[in-house]
C-alpha cells in the first residue's frame, strides 16, 4: 500500500476473486461459477469480425446489443443498460443512488462484492441475515435505505426465492431494489416477468455464465425508462468494447448453444447432488451453477478443499462465519463431475 491510498480503504482492501491458475494444465477450475461448455463457436468469428473496427470507439450503449437484449425481454431499448459485467452494473448502481454515509442493504451471506464497493462509496454497508430457507427477513425491506440488493438464486448459497414470494418479501422496501440475477439461467423463474409492476426495481444479468462469456465481461439491468437513464448518466463512456458487443450478439442469437449449456447444468446439478448427498454430504438444494455443500464429519471444508486442490481440482471456500463449514463447488460437465466425486470419494476412504 503507499501512503497516498485514502485512509478509510485500509491496507488489507479489496475484492478477493477465486484463483485462477497462471497454468490451465490439468486444472479443474470448480471455483469460480463458470460454465462447463465453451462459448457458442459463433463468438470467435464475431470477435475476429469486430477487431477490423478497433480503430473507432463502439457504442457508448452497446448498440446493437441492447437493442437485442431489450427484444428478447419483451422491454423498449431505453430499458437496458449493458455494461463490462454484472460487476460495473452494480458499482453503477451505487453511483446512481447512494450518497456517503448513506445505507446500502443487502443479505447476508451474499456476493462478497457489496461490502467492497460500500467501502469504494464510502456508503454503511447493512448486512441483514436470510432466513435458513434462504427466505428474506422483514427487516430487509424495512431497513431506512436508498439502495438495496437482492441475490436470486442466491451465491454462495444456492438458494432461490420464486418472484411472486420475493415480491412478498420486498413489500414496502424504499429506495431503488436491485436484483442480482447472474444465475437466473438456471433457475425455474425469473424477476423480470414482474418488472412492470414495480417503478423501483432493477434486475441486473450477466452473459458470464449461461452464455459462458466471464472472460468477455458483459451484463446489464433492465428496470424502468427513469432508472436506466440513471444509470446511464454515471457510466464510463464506452463501458463495452466492440469485440465484446459482436461476440455477446453471437452468443445472445445461438439459442441452441445456450440451451445446451443451461441443460448441461441442470442435469450436472442434480447429478452432484445426488451423489455428495450419497457420501453423506449436507448439500442445500441449488438453483445455480453450483451447489453449496459441507463434508461430513470428521472431514472440515478446509481440509477437503486443500486435498482437492492437489488433486488439482479447484473449488471455492469462503473463511467468513456462517458459511466456512461448506464448500461452493461449481457444476461442471460430466467428466468433470465424475473427477469431482472420484476424488471426493478417494478422500472418504483413502
Ligand atoms: C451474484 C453475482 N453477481 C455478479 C457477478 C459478476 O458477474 P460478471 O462476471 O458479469 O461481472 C457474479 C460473479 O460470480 C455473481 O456471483
Amino acid at each position: 500500500m503507499s501512503r497516498y491510498r485514502r485512509r478509510s480503504l485500509g491496507d488489507a482492501f479489496g475484492y478477493l476473486p477465486g484463483e485462477q491458475p497462471a497454468d490451465a494444465d490439468g486444472w479443474l477450475k470448480l471455483n469460480t461459477n463458470e460454465s462447463p461448455l465453451p462459448p457458442s463457436p459463433r463468438v470467435a468469428e464475431a470477435v475476429a469480425g469486430a477487431a477490423a473496427a478497433l480503430s473507432r470507439y463502439p457504442s457508448p450503449h452497446a448498440e446493437p446489443l441492447r437493442s437485442l437484449l431489450a427484444e428478447r425481454h419483451g422491454v423498449a431499448a431505453e430499458q437496458v443498460f449493458v455494461a463490462n459485467g454484472a460487476d460495473q452494473v452494480l458499482d453503477c448502481c451505487y453511483r446512481a443512488y447512494a450518497e456517503p454515509g448513506d445505507a446500502v442493504v443487502h443479505a447476508t451471506p451474499t456476493y462478497s462484492l457489496f461490502p467492497v464497493l460500500a467501502q469504494v462509496f464510502s456508503v454503511r454497508d447493512v448486512a441483514v441475515p436470510l432466513r435458513p430457507d434462504g427466505a428474506l427477513r422483514t427487516g430487509f425491506a424495512a431497513e431506512d435505505a436508498p439502495l438495496r440488493f437482492v441475490v436470486n438464486p442466491n451465491s454462495p448459497t444456492g438458494q432461490w426465492v420464486a418472484p411472486q414470494e420475493l415480491e412478498g418479501q420486498l413489500e414496502g422496501a424504499a429506495g431503488v431494489v436491485v436484483i442480482d440475477e447472474a444465475y437466473a439461467d438456471f433457475a425455474p423463474a425469473s424477476a423480470l416477468s414482474r418488472l412492470r409492476h414495480h417503478a423501483n426495481w432493477v434486475v441486473v444479468r450477466t452473459l458470464s455464465k449461461s452464455y459462458a462469456l466471464a472472460g468477455l465481461r458483459v451484463g446489464y439491468a433492465v428496470a424502468a425508462r427513469d432508472l436506466i437513464s440513471d444509470l446511464d448518466s454515471v457510466k464510463d463512456s464506452y463501458p463495452v468494447d466492440r469485440c465484446a458487443i459482436a461476440g455477446a450478439v453471437a452468443a445472445i442469437e445461438d439459442e441452441g448453444h445456450h440451451a445446451r449449456i443451461v441443460e448441461t447444468v441442470r442435469r450436472e446439478r442434480a447429478r452432484l447432488h445426488d451423489a455428495l448427498t450419497e457420501l453423506g454430504w449436507d448439500v442445500l438444494p441449488s438453483q445455480a451453477n453450483f451447489v453449496f455443500a459441507q463434508p461430513p464429519p470428521p472431514q472440515s471444508a478446509v481440509e477437503v478443499a486443500a486435498r482437492l486442490r492437489e488433486a488439482r481440482i479447484l473449488v471455492r471456500h469462503f473463511d467468513a462465519p456462517g458459511i466456512d463449514a461448506r464448500l461452493r463447488i461449481t457444476v461442471g460437465d460430466s467428466a468433470a463431475t465424475d473427477r469431482l466425486l472420484e476424488a471426493v470419494g478417494d478422500q472418504a476412504t483413502g
